[in-house]
C-alpha cells in the first residue's frame, strides 16, 4: 500500500530540493547519494501494476478524479473573438462539451448536447458561431447557451424556453489556462484546487501563445503509462540516443538525472539538464542552421537568444546554467513544459482502461522567412521522431503489465514526478471529499 505523507500548509507546500548540491559547487548528478524522493515524503516503496491494469481502479479514477478535477482544456488563444468556440470530447465521460466565448466576452462552457431530444448540437471541431444550432430540428441558442430559437414553437406543451438553454459546465480561468470541471457543483473553485502552484507559475509571460502545432494520437494503454513516460527521462539514453539522448544525457550526466524537483501541494515539477556539449561540428553548415533553432529546445532560437520566461522565479527555479527545461505537471493529467525559448504541453485523456488519446502542443512563433520555415520543420519531425520512439514502449508496457507477471512497478529517483503522481491517484481515488483529496 502507498503512504501518503504529512501535509503542510498550503502556503509552505512548495518543496524546492536539489539532486545536486548547492553551495558554489556542484557535484556530479551520477554521484548523489542523497533520497530526494525519501527527503519530501514520499514512499520508496514499489508500486502496483494494479493501478494501471484493474478495471475497478479506473472506474474510482472516473469518479473521484476526472469527475471532481478542475480539467485544463485549452489556451484562451484559441477563441480570442465573441463567438470563436472549440469543442472538447471527454470520452472517459462519453462528454461532448462547448468550450465558447459569448458575445459578452466572457468564456463558457456547455455540454453540447440539444435539450429538445438530446442530439449532439455541434459537430464541428472549432469555428465561430452567433448561434449553435441542433441541425435535427433546428433548435437554435446563442452563444451564451440560452434557448433562442424553436420552430413551431407553438406545437410544443408547456415549453419554457428559459429552462431549456444549453446545461453550463462550470468552467475557469488562470493564466490564459482553460479550465473545466464536470461535476454538477465543484466541491472546491480552481485557485483552491491550483494551490500553491497557481502563485509559484503566476505571471508567465508565454510565448508565441497563439500558435501551436498540434501532434495527437491514441496510445494503447493506461492514461497514467502515458503520461509518466514523459514525465521521466531515465528512458531517453535508452531508446532516444539519436533523437534526444545527445541534449539531454551527456559524459557529465549519462542517465539524465534532474537537476531538481519541485512539489506544488497535488502537483509536480522538475528541472531538467542539458548537455551543452551537444554541438554540430563546426564545418556542418546546414546542420548548424538547423541547429540554431535549438532542436527539440525551441523551434526558432537564433543563437544565444532568449526570452524573459527565464526570468520568472519559478522556471528553472535554481537557475541552472545547465538546465533545459521544466516539466510542470498539473493534477491529473496535463503537462506545461518550458524552455528558454518556448513553452508546450501535454495532455493525457484516458478513453478506457487501457487507451488514452495523447495531444501535444508546441507553441512557437510563427516562421518569417523560409529559413524559419525549414527550421520549424525540422524541429517538428524531429520531435516526431521522438515520439514514434516512446510509443511503441508505452503500449508494449501495458501489455507487459497486463499479463500479471509483475505485481509492482518500480520508480528510481529520475521518477519521482511519476510516483508523485501515483501517490496523488491512490490519494484522490480513497478520498471520499476533495478537500480530503487536497489536504
Ligand atoms: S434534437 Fe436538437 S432540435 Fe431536435
Ligand atoms: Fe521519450
Amino acid at each position: 500500500m502507498v503512504s501518503s505523507r504529512t501535509a503542510e500548509p498550503q502556503a509552505t507546500n512548495t518543496h524546492v530540493l536539489q539532486l545536486r548540491c548547492a553551495g558554489g559547487h556542484m557535484n556530479h548528478p551520477s554521484e548523489v547519494k542523497v533520497s530526494l524522493t525519501g527527503s519530501i515524503g514520499l514512499s520508496t516503496e514499489p508500486m502496483p501494476t494494479s493501478l494501471y491494469t484493474d478495471p475497478t481502479q479506473y472506474e474510482r479514477e472516473r469518479e473521484r478524479i476526472f469527475r471532481r478535477a478542475w480539467l485544463m482544456v485549452g489556451r484562451v488563444e484559441r477563441i480570442p473573438k465573441p463567438g470563436d468556440f472549440f469543442v472538447k470530447d471527454l470520452a472517459i465521460f462519453k462528454a461532448s462539451v462547448i468550450v465558447a466565448r459569448s458575445d459578452d466576452g466572457k468564456i463558457r462552457a456547455f455540454h453540447n448536447v440539444c435539450s429538445h431530444r438530446a442530439n449532439i448540437v455541434e459537430h464541428r471541431p472549432s469555428g465561430n458561431a452567433k448561434r449553435f444550432v441542433c441541425r435535427y430540428h433546428s433548435w437554435g441558442y446563442n452563444n451564451e447557451g440560452d434557448l433562442a430559437h424553436v420552430p413551431d414553437e407553438a406545437a410544443f406543451f408547456h415549453l419554457d424556453k428559459r429552462k431549456c438553454g444549453l446545461t453550463p459546465v462550470a468552467v475557469d480561468v488562470w493564466e490564459g489556462w482553460i479550465f473545466i470541471n464536470t461535476a454538477p457543483v465543484p466541491e472546491v473553485g480552481l485557485t483552491e484546487f491550483l494551490g500553491p502552484v497557481a502563485d509559484a507559475l503566476a505571471g508567465i509571460d508565454y510565448p508565441n501563445p497563439d500558435n501551436a502545432i498540434v501532434l495527437r494520437g491514441e496510445f494503447k494503454a493506461n492514461w497514467k503509462a502515458v503520461a509518466e513516460n514523459f514525465s521521466e527521462i531515465y528512458h531517453i539514453a535508452s531508446i532516444h540516443p539519436k533523437t534526444f539522448g545527445p541534449i539531454y544525457t551527456g559524459k557529465a550526466n549519462p542517465f539524465g538525472r534532474p537537476l531538481s524537483a519541485n512539489l506544488y501541494g497535488i502537483h509536480r515539477s522538475f528541472s531538467l539538464w542539458l548537455n551543452q556539449e551537444n554541438q554540430p561540428p563546426e564545418n556542418a553548415k546546414v546542420t548548424r542552421w538547423l541547429y540554431a533553432a535549438g532542436h527539440t529546445v525551441t523551434g526558432t532560437r537564433k543563437g544565444t537568444e532568449t526570452n524573459s520566461i527565464v526570468e520568472h522565479k519559478s522556471v528553472n527555479p535554481q537557475k541552472f546554467a545547465e538546465w533545459s527545461q521544466d516539466v510542470n505537471w498539473f493534477f491529473p493529467n496535463w503537462h506545461l513544459q518550458i524552455s528558454a525559448n518556448q513553452f508546450w504541453t501535454h495532455e493525457f485523456w484516458p478513453t478506457s482502461a487501457n487507451t488514452t488519446l495523447w495531444e501535444a502542443r508546441f507553441y512557437n512563433k510563427k516562421p518569417g522567412s523560409v529559413r524559419e520555415r525549414l527550421q520549424l520543420e525540422h524541429f517538428t519531425a524531429h520531435i516526431t521522431d521522438g515520439m514514434l520512439e516512446d510509443l511503441g514502449n508505452i503500449e508494449s508496457m501495458q501489455v507487459g503489465m497486463e499479463t500479471g507477471a509483475k505485481p509492482f512497478v518500480h520508480f528510481n529517483e529520475s521518477e519521482i514526478l511519476c510516483r508523485h503522481g501515483l501517490e496523488q491517484v491512490v490519494k484522490w481515488t480513497s478520498a471520499t471529499s476533495v478537500k480530503d483529496a487536497l489536504g
